[in-house]
């Protein structure tokens, strides 16, 4: 039977959740661990069928159906394999591939690849303890690795001469070439990696598919990686995932740090739920990796800009994956460079309380938007808005996208409209208002949150502080807007009339023309202005 590459279906598996595509036909509600709801497959009112979105299994205790993303659709759409696949990759955006076979000479080569790698990373390993190695196992213990964690980690050393390239000098080239670990120059086959401490790369089965080499040297680039192979993409391998998926079930959480130092150490610090990606930024086939196995992700950066850009990238690449349930965090690191570093110098404990203290999504985002935005200026506010709006707009549930607007909405009103002014300086001085209007306005204010929006820049210019509760008003918000309009429209009059004051108490020599011009148009807009009052005056009657 023509077969999709596994690789295919474990995408789709990745990308998509379980429950958001039973959703689609059937009501759940999440009791516990499962979501529950009534069975499709056969007819009945209380709810029996439970689907787990971790296992990504759904299960019917009333009659026995069962099965995962794949069987789910083409059971309840009465369609085959293959139509199923198109049906799930159209969900999840990706290209269907082509329909191969994995071919004898395919296995085979696999087959090769991880001998090969296999291969290589005892040789590492050994040369680690021999002469050759000796600055690279005196660096490595230098960096907190006791021979346990080398061991576990498999570390070793690539020696300066071409050693993988002479050992497997026996063996066909493209087999050779295709792990990454040697190339062909003019003269014959190179070792990539050499003088390099090791860290092999594994897949999900704990089989070694790359490498990343750390410079001993001091020379630059710090870390060379292999470049992508058939059994290595780099945009969808996370470092140390292999060794930390226990403890991200057990933790029900995962942890992201930046290197693989970092990782490692952390997995070796009580914080086995650690994970990094590898010589890349965070990518989406990262995060629906980890969404997999649960949504709560600590994201943990280097407190440097460097660090906080990669965060906010971080954030908008996970919000469509966002469920009501997720808990989702942005830790920073300070009192030192990395994770590395800190649980070097500072221990175990300053580590927890970084990560403890970490902020939710929520709050990152929005300090985010206020720091990269003049939120205090009505163009710096558009331009948070619309950059907040975008990323509302990736959640995909919507009810919890419209309880996420909300609750910033609420902020703007809160933090923007009604502190911030304060800091606003006005371009042009604003003769005082008196006592009466301002706590009318207040009261308005209070009152009707709609208005404090609309006329939010018009109440900045008045330089009235509303950080204390006042009485709401009895107006009616008809009337209330009116009161607003006609009282702008009286400062815009009052600030004409002051306008064309000041122009003829000092009128200039050569006063010709333009200047006579100038008042004229001042004039028509003083009576165009009283036009409107009166006419608002008049409907108030
Ligand atoms: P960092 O520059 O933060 O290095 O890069 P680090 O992890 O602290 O490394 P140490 O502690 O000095 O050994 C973070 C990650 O970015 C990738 C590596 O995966 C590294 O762990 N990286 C960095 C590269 O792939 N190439 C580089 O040249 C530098
Ligand atoms: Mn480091």
């Amino acid at each position: 039977m023509a077969k999709f590459d596994n690789s295919f279906t474990d995408e789709l598996r990745q990308r998509l959740s379980l429950v958001d595509v039973i959703s689609r036909r059937v009501p759940l509600v999440k009791k516990g661990q499962n979501y529950w709801g009534c069975c499709p497959f056969h007819n009945e009112k209380t709810p029996s069928f439970s689907v787990s979105e971790e296992k990504g299994f759904y299960h019917c205790f009333g009659c026995g159906e069962h099965g995962d993303i794949i069987s789910f659709v083409m059971k309840s759409e009465n369609i085959d394999f293959k139509e199923a696949i198109k049906e799930l990759a159209d969900m999840a955006g990706l290209k269907m591939p082509e329909i191969k076979q994995k071919s004898a000479a395919q296995i085979e080569s696999e087959e090769n690849y991880i001998q090969i790698t296999e291969q290589a990373t005892k040789i590492y390993q050994d040369l680690l303890y021999k002469d050759s190695g000796k600055h690279a196992l005196e660096y490595i213990k230098n960096r907190g690795f006791s021979d346990e964690m080398i061991k576990k980690y498999r570390i070793g050393y690539a020696p300066k001469n071409n050693i993988i390239a002479s050992f497997f000098n026996n063996i066909n080239r493209d087999k050779l070439t295709a792990t990454g670990l040697v190339r062909i120059g003019d003269y014959g086959p190179y070792d990539f990696f050499r003088d390099k401490l090791m860290f092999p790369i594994f897949n999900a089965h704990g089989q070694v598919v790359a490498f990343s080499g750390r410079s001993l040297d001091g020379s630059e680039p710090k870390y060379i990686n292999t470049t992508d192979t058939e059994l290595f993409h780099k945009r969808q391998t996370i470092f140390g995932f292999n060794f930390a998926r226990d403890a991200i079930h057990r933790n029900n959480r995962s942890i992201v740090v930046e290197g693989q130092i970092d990782a490692i150490q952390m997995q070796v610090h009580g914080f086995g739920e650690t994970v990094a990606p590898l010589g890349t930024a965070l990518t989406e086939d990262h995060i629906a990796i980890l969404c997999k196995s649960n949504r709560n992700i600590t994201f943990c950066f280097d407190g440097d800009n460097a660090g906080q850009k990669a965060a906010l990238r971080a954030c908008t690449l996970i919000l469509p994956f966002l469920r009501e349930t997720s808990d989702v965090k942005f830790a920073f690191v300070t009192g030192g460079k990395d994770p590395d570093e800190i649980l070097k110098n500072s221990g175990e404990e300053a580590m927890r309380k970084i990560i403890d203290n970490a902020t939710p999504l929520i709050d990152f985002l929005w300090d985010s938007v206020n720091k990269n935005y003049l939120v205090n200026t009505p163009g710096g506010r558009t331009q948070a808005e619309k950059y907040l709006k975008d990323c509302i707009s990736k959640i995909t549930d919507k009810i919890f996208q419209n309880e996420i607007e909300q609750e910033y909405n609420q902020r703007k009103f809160n933090q923007w409209h009604k502190w911030k002014q304060q800091k606003y300086t006005p371009i042009i001085e604003i003769p005082d208002v008196d006592i009466m209007t301002v706590n009318l306005i207040k009261s308005i204010v209070q009152t009707y949150p709609e208005l404090a929006e609309k006329y939010m820049d018009f109440f900045v210019s008045l330089n009235i502080s509303f950080d204390e509760e006042s009485q709401k008003t009895e107006l009616s918000l008809k009337d209330a807007e009116k009161f607003i309009i006609s009282f702008k429209l009286q400062r815009y009059i009052k600030s004409l009339k002051d306008e064309k004051l000041k122009l003829l108490s000092n009128i200039p020599e050569d006063a010709g023309e333009d200047y006579r011009n100038k008042l004229k148009e001042i004039d028509e807009n003083i009576i165009k202005a009283n036009e409107k009052l009166e006419l608002l005056l008049d409907i108030n009657k």
